[in-house]
């Protein structure tokens, strides 16, 4: 087990780079766009950047279970799942917004273990094993230590359609009454990492999916920060909520999130 997710860890990262590599190469130029409603798209890039990934680990662990937002994950009955975002952030992508990333996860029996988030446009590689830290480019990081949510920087995002967007609008809105500032980045992987190092003090949203938060969540965990539902409660990566920060504000986003 031990081996395995050394190995895992290692393909993660080398998959990272290389679906990284892919996508500066088009930036500016990413092929045909595919509508998956008026707002949700996505381009070339982001199928061959998930071909890339699944095909790798398929050569190296054939066994494991792969879920892929794109769609080309297969599911079999192993104990490791590999959960992947090829390209998190496609919206700013097609944009030539230089703001996305590369999200793989692992969970071992449903808990995920393993986080590598790859931002190609500043060479950043955050990841973490569980018990073993997280780093950004081989250095430990650490979340903040700011305790006070007036004096802090906090993130979230929208989902492309559904109730969640109006609900966050009004978090939003209390957010920037109660926090310093507030960000909208474009990639969720990307503003979990951030929290991790320590960037962002931080992040909430609504009805992101296992994709987007595996790897984040094994990173900031490993950061040192806290990870929970809206309520504080336990965080479920198939949930509709996640609340990640120091550890330090949690409980006053928590209130926050409670006044909407
Ligand atoms: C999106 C990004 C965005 C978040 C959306 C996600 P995608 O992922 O993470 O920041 O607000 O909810 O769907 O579609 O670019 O992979
Ligand atoms: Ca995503
Ligand atoms: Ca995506």
């Amino acid at each position: 087990m031990k081996d395995t997710l050394h190995h895992a860890f290692n393909l993660a990262i080398a998959l990272a780079r290389r679906a990284g590599t892919i996508q500066l190469k088009h930036l500016g130029n990413v092929g045909r766009i595919d509508y998956k409603s008026e707002v949700d798209i996505v381009t070339e890039v982001d199928r061959e950047c998930e071909d890339v990934i699944v095909g790798g680990i398929h050569k190296k662990f054939p066994d494991h279970d792969i879920l892929a937002e794109e769609g080309s994950g297969t599911r079999s009955r192993s104990s490791f799942q590999w959960v992947i975002d090829p390209v998190d952030g496609t919206v700013n992508y097609a944009h030539g917004f230089p703001f996305f990333a590369v999200s793989i996860g692992v969970a071992y029996e449903g808990k995920p273990v393993i986080g590598v988030i790859y931002d190609p446009n500043r060479d950043e590689l955050f990841s973490a094993i569980e018990g073993q830290g997280a780093t950004l480019n081989a250095k430990k990081i650490r979340v903040t230590t700011e305790g006070v949510l007036r004096k802090s920087l906090v993130a979230s995002g929208f989902a492309y359609q559904g109730e969640g967007i109006e609900q966050n609008m009004k978090h939003f809105r209390n957010f920037v009454r109660s926090a310093r500032a507030v960000r909208r980045p474009g990639s969720a992987a990307i503003d979990l990492a951030y929290v991790a190092c320590g960037r962002i003090d931080g992040f909430w949203e609504i009805d992101l999916k296992a994709w987007d938060m595996a790897a984040g969540v094994v990173i900031i965990r490993e950061a040192g920060g806290q990870i929970t539902n809206f309520a504080g409660g336990p965080f479920d990566l198939y949930g509709k909520e996640i609340l990640a920060s120091n550890g330090k504000i949690h409980q006053d986003m928590v209130h926050v999130l409670k006044g909407a």
